[in-house]
């Protein structure tokens, strides 16, 4: 009988030689480690090592993951606009706070390139522009795409290996969130389990046991919180609140500016949305099978975002808005931004047009995105949330 992940296969473009040596490779480190841990690992371990193991995993390795010829497309690879309009809001955060930016998770590099060359316009250039990236190939990446659209501004980029001890500024991360590993949880009637990840007869499969510890509780007050039905599987991410919980502990002045797709808890758990939100993305083919060639696909789940504003406020952050990534980005001058190219160069102007729609569009990125702001010390209303600010349903 055909493994899910085979049957996945079945529907997919076929790999090369390489890729499938590649993925095997990926596939034998992960079966040690979980051989190592006595046969089960929970899927948040299985996640980090299909995407971040050194050199092996999907954002670590050599694959293409962005773009046309890669996996799926983000909104800073889709058009500058995207950035540019970004610019207008963190021009303002960097004026409130101090002339340094953190961008998180940064991708290819197009984010950080056309950022900087925005602000440059305005005259509102940060002083030093950081990446904070966990894998090296992504840093060669960045650093090559800057080198080749801004070579002027390289002096100012450079690169973290983990977060400053202090830090007055802006922190950006698009799309990161949603890439950070989580738990999977069943519920059944007072018994929650966590989905894990064992080895049976040379394949991955899942494997339950009951929760513990921090996930439990986790789980518990969600069941009171939410209308949890038996039976009902789905993610907590306990790496991401932590996440924003670090960067509250560093933070002086300054604020997180998180773009991702999700929601607010009572949706992100509702009743309807029962087998949870794991996605994976393979040249272009979203499915729902983590296990299918470990390090040639993206593995990722939405972002509960009130555990996002939980954390970020027991933290001492503020939440400075919320709002669709639609209403953010009209905030912030999208249409000036798209006036700048003339209707009349159809050969630019109409890929643009194409591109922004995608941006804005409530049936592809301009309602499941999010775009939120939590911060310290800044009392003036910020420029993407003064309409459309929907922080009353986190
Ligand atoms: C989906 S990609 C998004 C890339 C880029 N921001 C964009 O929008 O095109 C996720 C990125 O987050 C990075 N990442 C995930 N968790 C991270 C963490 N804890 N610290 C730094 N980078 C992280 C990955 O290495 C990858 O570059």
């Amino acid at each position: 009988m055909l493994t899910r992940s085979q049957q996945a296969a079945a529907s997919l473009p076929p790999p090369t030689a390489d890729a499938l040596a590649f993925s095997a490779a990926l596939s034998r480190h992960i079966s040690a480690c979980i051989s190592a841990a006595d046969g089960w690992i929970g899927f948040d371990r299985f996640m980090d090592l299909a995407l971040y193991t050194p050199s092996m995993g999907y954002y670590s390795g050599g694959a293409q993951k962005f773009g046309a010829e890669g996996d799926f497309v983000t909104a800073p690879e889709l058009c500058p606009a995207f950035a540019q309009t970004l610019g207008a809001q963190v021009a303002q955060l960097l004026e409130l706070s101090a002339l340094q930016i953190v961008e998180v998770g940064a991708g290819s590099g197009q984010l950080a390139t056309d950022l900087l060359l925005e602000l440059e316009l305005h005259g509102v250039l940060p002083e030093r522009y950081a990446i904070l990236e966990l894998s090296g190939e992504l840093r060669a990446r960045q650093r090559a795409t800057i080198v080749l659209r801004a070579p002027h501004l390289v002096p100012r980029v450079l690169w973290l290996d983990r977060l400053p001890d202090h830090f007055d500024g802006l922190v950006l991360a698009n799309e990161v969130l949603d890439a950070m590993p989580a738990h999977l949880v069943l519920w059944n009637g007072g018994a929650i389990a966590e989905r894990g990840v064992t080895v049976d007869n040379g394949h991955f499969a899942w494997r339950d046991r009951p929760a513990r510890g921090h996930l439990l509780e986790r789980a518990q007050a969600l069941a009171t919180e939410c209308e949890i039905v038996p039976g009902y599987l789905s993610e907590i991410s306990l790496a991401a609140p932590a996440w924003v919980a670090q960067w509250a502990a560093v933070l002086g002045r300054g604020a997180l500016l998180l773009i991702d797709y999700g929601f607010p808890r009572r949706e992100f758990y509702h009743p309807q949305r029962c087998a949870g939100t794991l996605m994976c993305h393979y040249r272009h083919h979203a499915h729902g099978e983590p296990f299918y060639l470990p390090g040639l696909q993206d593995i990722t789940l939405h972002v509960d975002f009130t555990a996002i504003v939980e954390a970020g406020c027991e933290a001492g952050l503020e939440l400075l808005g919320y709002t669709t990534q639609s209403s953010f980005l009209f905030n912030c001058g999208l249409t000036e931004i798209l006036a700048r190219t003339p209707v009349g160069d159809s050969l630019r102007y109409l890929p643009l047009a194409n591109a922004v729609q995608k941006l804005v569009s409530p049936a592809e990125m301009g309602e499941l995105f999010k775009v939120i702001a939590l911060g310290k010390g800044i009392s003036e209303p910020l420029l993407g949330f003064v309409s459309g600010d929907r922080s009353v349903t986190l």
